[in-house]
């Protein structure tokens, strides 16, 4: 099976497309290298021994589509291509609205003259803003998101959603990450962020490996035990499996299938600190500072419904998760740059 993986060679696409190519899906990346590096594809080669097919190319290139879905049989999309940056979101909301939204419909208008009617889309656990409830689970109320990043997949989910209310012999999944860490465990790939990483773990990964000289904590006066924020970190390599199972549950079953993919667990900014100065051997400084504006106290997910429905269930623990990300940092201290 051929699987068009846009965005594959970014931080979740570049696992996924590992864990495809071991489950024996082939995969046909697209990616404009606009947040990734070209080196990932080697990377993939050493790990798979099968070098994947590559265009370097934009979503919002229809004609490039057309032009891939007319050589390859494709069966199924992965949708990763996008940009993620909350805080850049707010300075450049066209940027994000184009790419993320524009970039969608691009790709599904060529699908549709393809006639590949298959697509799985990364969406996120932003759409349910700041939950009244946890666990989180599918049917919680989305939309209220509080930044142009988060309406952006939430205006996605929308379209798709009543795309398909259009075109019901679709199959249209939608899958709600948490907050995906960890790398490969062989420290060949992982998660390389551009300039200051604005996520917690890559950051304490720099703050690891001497990049930075202390963890910045955004607030300890939550109301969550330790009073620092609670989030659900969901090993990568789990998350690129939901795909895989996504793709061979529901990937072929016309619907639109909504899955959050979590751990079900939640995890403090304190603990995750903790896990990865053992991880890494040493403790590793920080500071309490003000809250970080828009951040919500606690997120964590029901995975009960992709546990039910897709078999899938997250097997890889925090320790897991900081050990793979410190192996990955400490082997590639700047990333996919010699
Ligand atoms: P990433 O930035 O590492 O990967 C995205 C990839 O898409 C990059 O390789 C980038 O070069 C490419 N890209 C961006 N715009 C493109 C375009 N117009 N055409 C072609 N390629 C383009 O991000 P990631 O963490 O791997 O995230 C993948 C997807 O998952 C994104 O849609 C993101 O919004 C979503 N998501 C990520 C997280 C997270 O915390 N990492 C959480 C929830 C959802
Ligand atoms: C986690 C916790 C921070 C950095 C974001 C997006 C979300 C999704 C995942 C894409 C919070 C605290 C962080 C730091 C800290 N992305 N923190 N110091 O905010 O849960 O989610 O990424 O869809 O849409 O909003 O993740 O890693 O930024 O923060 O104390 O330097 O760590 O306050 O409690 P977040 P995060």
């Amino acid at each position: 099976m051929k699987v068009l993986v846009t965005g594959g060679t970014g931080y979740i696409g570049s696992h996924t497309c590992v864990q495809m190519i071991d489950a024996g899906i082939e995969p046909i990346i697209v990616d404009n290298l606009c947040n990734s590096n070209q080196e990932v594809l080697n990377r993939i080669e050493t790990l798979t021994g099968k070098m994947p097919t590559f265009y370097q190319g934009d979503v919002r290139d229809e004609s490039l589509l057309d032009a891939i879905f007319a050589e390859h049989k494709i069966q199924s999309v992965i949708h990763f291509a996008g940009l993620k940056a909350v805080g850049e979101s707010v300075s450049k909301p066209l940027e994000y609205y184009d790419n993320n939204v524009n970039g969608t419909l691009v790709l599904a208008r060529s699908m549709k003259k393809a006639g590949v009617k298959s697509i799985v889309f990364s969406s996120s656990a932003t759409v349910y803003g700041d939950p009244e409830i946890v666990p989180i689970t599918e049917s919680s109320p989305t939309g209220a998101t509080t930044n142009p990043y988060g309406r952006s997949k939430y205006m996605v989910e929308q379209c798709l959603s009543d795309f398909y209310q259009a075109e019901s012999d679709w199959s249209i999944t939608l899958l709600r990450y948490f907050n995906p860490v960890g790398a490969h465990p062989s420290g060949l790939m992982g998660e390389d962020p551009q300039g200051i990483p604005n996520n917690l773990m890559p950051y304490v990964a720099q703050v690891a490996v001497g990049r930075r000289e202390h963890v910045s904590v955004f607030g300890d006066d939550y109301p969550t035990p330790d009073g620092t924020g609670v989030r659900d970190y969901i090993h990568v390599l789990d998350l690129a499996d939901g795909h895989i199972a996504a793709l061979n549950s529901v990937g072929e079953k016309q619907g639109l299938h909504i899955f959050n993919l979590g751990t079900g667990k939640g995890s403090s900014v304190l603990e995750m600190i903790q896990a990865f100065s053992q991880a890494c051997g040493h403790e590793l400084k920080y500071q309490i500072c003000a809250r970080r504006p828009g951040d919500i106290a606690e997120c964590w997910s029901s995975s009960e419904k992709a546990e039910k429905e897709l078999g899938w269930k997250a097997i890889r623990t925090l320790v897991d998760m900081t050990k793979d990300a410190w192996s990955w940092q400490s082997k590639n201290p700047n990333g996919y740059h010699k």
